[in-house]
């Protein structure tokens, strides 16, 4: 191994510090992905369940600390009733499969997106999973199911009004941090990596506060042929890209060798 280099993978390394700390993951092409196999689109769900397992060992390999995954959208209830009902299922399934390893793998598993919708009996499942006790902890896995971006941002607004009708915060001291405290990915540290398999580039009311700032990265692979290659595709271009959040290139270069001299 070279010194002060990790390996993410046979054939790329990538310097700790270049490795996202956040990822979020539209997980797009699973319908197209069956439809090419001529197979019903439930079958590029299925699959693309695996790919979900791998992602995630993959990042934790790479030292990545919180993914997030987009894995049902408020807008996906507007599909066919029978995609609907299988969706939900496949995720009730997944979860009572899955969430035991997961935590005794150091995988902290969260849930965002509005809830009421759901079966009681899924509302359950999540409740436990979330609650399960962990070793120690390696990754925070969040699973967007029912989330809307706009609907977080509401979300927030409308916790952010409750506080000063009670009288617990002071219209005029409204903040971006006041808000962002009632999102839903509050505490964690924004995504510094979007990904969006499927080769379309729009981000489908995904995080819409988090990603100010986020790099985007979109590829043409359809998520259930999403593998540790194509994410360390992704990483190596994360690595190279400059965050610059609104300063010059020289400020930046300049902080960078403060750091590293
Ligand atoms: C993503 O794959 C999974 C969900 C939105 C639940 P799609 O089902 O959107 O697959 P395509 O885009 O039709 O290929
Ligand atoms: C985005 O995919 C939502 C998820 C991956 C869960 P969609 O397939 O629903 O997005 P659009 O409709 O093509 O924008
Ligand atoms: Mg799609």
């Amino acid at each position: 191994m070279i010194d002060g280099v990790l390996p993410v993978t046979a054939g790329t390394a990538v310097a700790p510090d270049r490795v996202p700390r956040h990822i979020a993951i539209v997980m797009d092409g699973n319908g197209r992905w069956a439809t090419q196999r001529r197979r019903p689109r439930a079958f590029g769900h299925r699959a693309g369940v695996k790919a979900v397992r791998k992602t995630i060992e993959s990042c934790m390999r790479a030292g990545v600390e919180v993914l997030t995954l987009f894995a049902f959208s408020s807008e996906n209830w507007s599909r066919p009733a029978g995609e609907v009902r299988h969706l939900l299922d496949l995720f009730l399934r997944s979860l009572r499969n899955e969430a035991r390893e997961l935590a005794s793998n150091g995988v902290r598993l969260r849930f965002i997106g509005e809830r009421e919708r759901f079966s009681p009996e899924l509302r359950a499942s999540m409740a436990e999973s979330e609650s399960a006790i962990l070793p120690s902890l390696r990754l925070t896995l969040n699973i967007a199911v029912n989330y809307g971006g706009r609907w977080d941002i509401v979300n927030a607004a409308r916790e952010l009004a409750r506080a000063a009708r009670a009288g617990l915060i002071d219209p005029e001291q409204i903040d971006q941090s006041s808000l962002e405290k009632y999102l839903s990915l509050n505490p964690l540290p924004e995504p510094d990596l979007f990904i969006r398999t499927g080769g379309d580039s729009r981000i489908s009311n995904f995080l819409l506060w988090h990603l100010a700032y986020t790099e985007l990265y979109f590829t043409p692979i359809l998520w259930p042929d999403f593998d540790d290659a194509a994410l360390n595709a992704a990483l190596g271009e994360f690595a190279r890209r400059e965050r610059r959040f609104g300063k010059t290139s020289a400020q930046v270069q300049d902080a960078r060798e403060g750091v590293d001299g």
